[in-house]
């Protein structure tokens, strides 16, 4: 079985990228077939994933499209998994999907024939609820929300329900919150305190333990083109990534 889970926040700097990176190269790391897919047209995940989007000759733009098959599209990455990359082309597909009957369900139908090949697909979205993450949150039964702990940090956490909602409703009845993330944590503020208050009264037991620190190497490790792990695997971002993939797989009882 595979598991899917979309890495999503309207909300743009809440370290979306940052965790669907370094979490599917820590669940490559415990021995998971992963693939990464990036549906954010700025490629961040791709570039962090050793790839180099300059040169792309397809990613989930052309798929997305049926221009490419998924299997042509997906490269190797530099952290273990594999990637299908995003490229600036994919701001276009916004556009181009509205010909499509079927335009929220294209990257669904896609995945279908790689699925097999892989335990895990780790999606890294947009920030914004636009057709891409509508068709990675149709793609996945699980949603994966990292939240960071600052003043409106709830902000638009309603909307974002309001559209899981939607589309458990009419394109994906098995979407399910897999977990909410605390990222950027800083635990010398009093506002994280009250931010994760906050959090346990709306979410409750999917409120991940595990916390991310704000740590730098997390931020360097992009410009690398690597993962944490293989930039400064003993930091405590890369201790925090790690312990985030293991709470996620006794979360979807995935045991090795
Ligand atoms: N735990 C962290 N500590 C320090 N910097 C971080 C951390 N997580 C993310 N960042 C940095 O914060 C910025 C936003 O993160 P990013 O993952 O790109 O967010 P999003 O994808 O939600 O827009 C990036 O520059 C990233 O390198
Ligand atoms: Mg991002």
């Amino acid at each position: 079985m595979t598991h899917i889970i979309a890495v999503t926040n309207q909300k743009g700097g809440v370290a979306k990228t940052t965790t669907t990176v370094n979490l599917a190269a820590a669940m490559a790391r415990r021995g998971l077939s992963t693939l990464l897919v990036d549906m954010d047209p700025q490629g961040n995940a791709s570039v962090s994933s050793g790839v180099n989007i300059r040169e792309l000759e397809a990613g989930s733009y052309d798929v997305l499209i049926g221009e490419t098959s998924v299997k042509d599209a997906i490269v190797a990455s530099t952290n273990g998994y594999d990637v299908l990359p995003a490229n600036d082309d994919l701001a276009g597909a916004q556009v181009d999907l509205m010909e499509f009957d079927d335009a929220n369900l294209r990257l669904k139908k896609a995945l279908k024939n790689v699925q097999s090949q892989y335990d895990l697909i780790v999606i890294d979205t947009p920030p914004s609820l636009n057709v891409l993450t509508i068709n990675a949150l149709a793609a996945a039964p699980k949603v994966l929300l990292p939240v960071q702990c600052e003043y409106f940090a709830l902000e638009g956490v309603n909307s974002l329900l309001t559209t899981l909602a939607m589309v458990k409703k009419a394109l994906n009845p098995q979407l399910e919150i897999l977990g909410v993330v605390r990222t950027l944590y800083d635990g010398r503020t009093g506002l994280a305190v009250e931010v994760t208050k906050d959090l346990m009264k709306h979410f409750r037991e999917k409120l991940c333990e595990t916390l991310i620190p704000r740590n730098i190497r997390l931020a360097e490790a992009p410009g690398h083109g690597v993962s944490i792990f293989e930039y400064s695997p003993r930091c405590r971002g890369a201790l925090a990534y790690k312990a985030l993939a293991e709470e996620l797989s006794t979360r979807l009882q995935i045991d090795n």
